[in-house]
C-alpha cells in the first residue's frame, strides 16, 4: 500500500493535534484504484490532477516501486505563461531580490527570469503554449496566489509545499511546432520526443481503421493475411508479395492498387516508422512522468488519438504482466474518448482488467448533461471540484454514493458578486468520496508544477 497526500480535510476531533486535517488516500498495490474527478470548467480539475500525479510519482518512487505514469493531455493553457510574466514584473517591482530569492528559491527565480526574457523577445510567437501538464515547470503561481480564505498563506503554502519541477517525458505526434520550443514552454525538466508508431507494433485492425479499408473487401483480406498472419509488417515486403500474386500479362489489379495506396501512406506519413527501436512505446519510462501530448502541439485526428491510446493500453498490459510495475493512466477530458470505439475500448479495458493487473485510471470530466456511468461505476473513489455541472449529475451521484445527499451541499449564489466570491471560494475545493463509502469536504493538494 502507498499513501498519497490528498489535501486538507475538516478538523477531526478524534485525531491528535497536528495530524488533524491532513488527508491521505491509500493506494493498493494488488488492485486498481480508479479515481474520477468531476466538476465544472475552471474549478481546477486539471490542476488537481497534476498534484495527484506528483504525489503518485514521489510516493511510489520513495517506496521503491517507481510506477509508469501516462498522462493524456488535451489542451494547452495560454493563460499560464501570461501569469508567469505578470508575476515576474510585479515581484521585481515591489520586492527586493533577496526577498524574492527567499520566497521562490534562487534557482527557480533565475529560471523564471530567463523564461520571461525569452518570451518578451519572441517576435515570431514560437513560445507561450504551455501544456495543461507542464509538470517540468515550477508552479510560481501557487506560491504567489493567496489562498482564498487564508489571507496570510499562499495556495502552496497552505499545504506546506513550494514550487518544484518534476521530470517529464513528453510525446508529441506529427509535431506542429519545433520540439525545442515545446520543451522550452514546458519547463527545464521536460524532455520532448517526436514520436512515431512502428509498423511492427500495429495490428492490422489499426491499419484498416486508419485507411478506411472495407472489411469485406478482397484487398483487406489479402493484406490482413500478410500483415497479421504471416507477420510481415514492412510496406516494401508487403508490396513485393502482393505483386507476386498479380497476373503478369495485365495491368495492376484494383486489389494491388489499394494495397499499394495503403503501404504508401504508411511510408510517407511522419507518424510511422519501420524501425522498432524508434517506436515511442519503447520510450515509455518509469523514471519520468510520461505525457502523451494530444494538445495543439500534435497534428492528430481524434480517431488517431484513440488508436494511440489503445496501443498504449495494450502495451501497458504487457508491461504490467511482465514486470509487475503499477501503471497509472491519467486521462483529462475523458469524455472525448468515450465517443470512439477504440477510445471506449481502452477506457473499458483499464476499468475492467486494471484490477487484476494494478493498472489504474485517474480521469476527469466536466460532463454537462450525462456523466459516463461506466466510469463512475468502475471508479473506487470520486472527487468533486467546486460544483457539479447539472442537477442530473447530482441525481446520478446520489444513487451511487449513499452519503452524498447528507454531506454535499452547494450554496446557490444570490447575485453576480456572490457568484464570483463563491467561485473563488470553491476553486480547488470540493468533496472526496473514499471507496464511494465515505464522503467529506476537502481542499485538494496544490501541484508544485505548473
Ligand atoms: N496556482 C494557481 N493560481 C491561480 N490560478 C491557477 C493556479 N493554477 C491554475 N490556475 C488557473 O486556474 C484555472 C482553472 O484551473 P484548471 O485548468 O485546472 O480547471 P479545470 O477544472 O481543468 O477546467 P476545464 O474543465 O476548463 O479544463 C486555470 O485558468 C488555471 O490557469
Ligand atoms: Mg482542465
Amino acid at each position: 500500500m502507498v499513501r498519497i497526500n490528498l489535501g486538507i480535510g475538516r478538523t477531526d476531533s478524534m485525531k491528535k493535534r497536528g495530524e488533524r486535517t491532513k488527508r491521505h488516500l491509500n493506494l493498493k498495490n494488488d488492485e486498481a484504484n480508479h479515481i474520477t474527478l468531476l466538476g465544472k470548467s475552471g474549478y481546477g480539475k486539471t490542476t488537481i490532477m497534476r498534484g495527484m500525479v506528483e504525489e503518485i510519482y514521489s510516493s511510489y518512487s520513495d517506496a521503491g516501486i517507481p510506477p509508469i505514469i501516462i498522462v493524456i493531455e488535451r489542451k494547452v493553457d495560454t493563460s499560464k505563461p501570461k501569469k508567469v510574466i505578470e508575476i515576474f514584473h510585479e515581484e521585481t517591482e515591489k520586492s527586493t531580490e533577496k526577498h524574492i530569492y527567499r520566497k521562490y528559491g534562487d534557482g527557480i527565480w533565475n529560471y523564471i527570469e530567463h523564461y520571461v526574457k525569452e518570451l518578451e523577445k519572441d517576435k515570431d510567437l514560437r513560445y507561450g503554449l504551455m501544456g495543461d501538464f507542464a509538470i517540468g515547470f515550477p508552479n510560481i503561481l501557487g506560491k504567489y496566489t493567496k489562498a482564498g480564505m487564508d489571507e496570510y498563506k499562499t495556495l502552496l503554502g497552505r499545504h506546506g509545499l513550494s514550487p518544484a519541477a518534476y521530470p517529464a517525458r513528453r510525446f508529441v505526434f506529427r509535431p506542429r511546432r519545433d520540439i525545442e520550443d515545446i520543451a522550452f514552454d514546458n519547463g527545464p525538466l521536460t524532455e520532448v520526443i517526436s514520436s512515431k508508431l512502428a509498423y511492427p507494433d500495429m495490428p492490422f485492425e489499426i491499419i484498416a481503421d486508419m485507411n478506411n479499408l472495407g472489411e469485406q473487401s478482397r484487398y483487406s483480406a489479402i493484406l490482413k493475411n500478410i500483415w497479421d498472419i504471416s507477420k510481415i509488417r514492412d510496406p516494401k515486403e508487403v508490396l513485393m508479395i502482393a505483386e507476386g500474386s498479380e497476373n503478369p500479362n495485365s495491368g495492376p489489379s484494383q486489389t494491388y492498387l489499394r494495397i499499394e495506396e495503403t503501404m504508401n501512406r504508411l511510408k510517407t506519413d511522419l507518424l510511422f516508422t519501420g524501425d522498432l527501436e524508434n517506436s515511442f512505446l519503447t520510450k515509455l519510462t518509469n523514471k519520468k512522468i510520461n505525457i502523451l501530448d494530444f494538445s495543439q502541439n500534435s497534428e492528430l485526428e481524434t480517431y488517431e488519438e484513440c488508436l494511440i491510446f489503445k496501443l498504449v493500453v495494450q502495451n501497458a498490459i504487457n508491461v504490467a504482466i511482465k514486470y509487475r510495475i503499477p501503471v497509472f493512466f491519467v486521462v483529462d477530458e475523458v469524455q472525448n474518448f468515450m465517443k470512439d470505439k477504440n477510445g471506449k475500448w481502452a477506457i473499458d479495458k483499464i476499468l475492467r482488467e486494471g484490477r487484476s493487473l494494478c493498472i489504474n485510471l485517474i480521469c476527469a470530466t466536466q460532463y454537462t448533461d450525462n456523466l459516463p456511468k461506466d466510469i463512475l461505476t468502475g471508479s473506487s473513489h470520486i472527487g468533486i471540484m467546486g460544483k457539479l455541472a447539472s442537477n442530473t449529475d447530482t441525481k446520478t451521484l446520489e444513487k451511487l454514493i449513499p452519503d452524498f445527499k447528507d454531506v454535499v451541499d452547494f450554496d446557490e449564489p444570490g447575485s453576480l458578486s456572490e457568484y464570483e466570491n463563491l467561485k473563488k471560494k470553491l476553486r480547488f475545493r470540493g468533496y472526496f468520496s473514499y471507496n464511494k463509502d465515505y464522503t467529506e469536504h476537502i481542499e485538494y493538494r496544490q501541484p508544485q508544477s505548473l
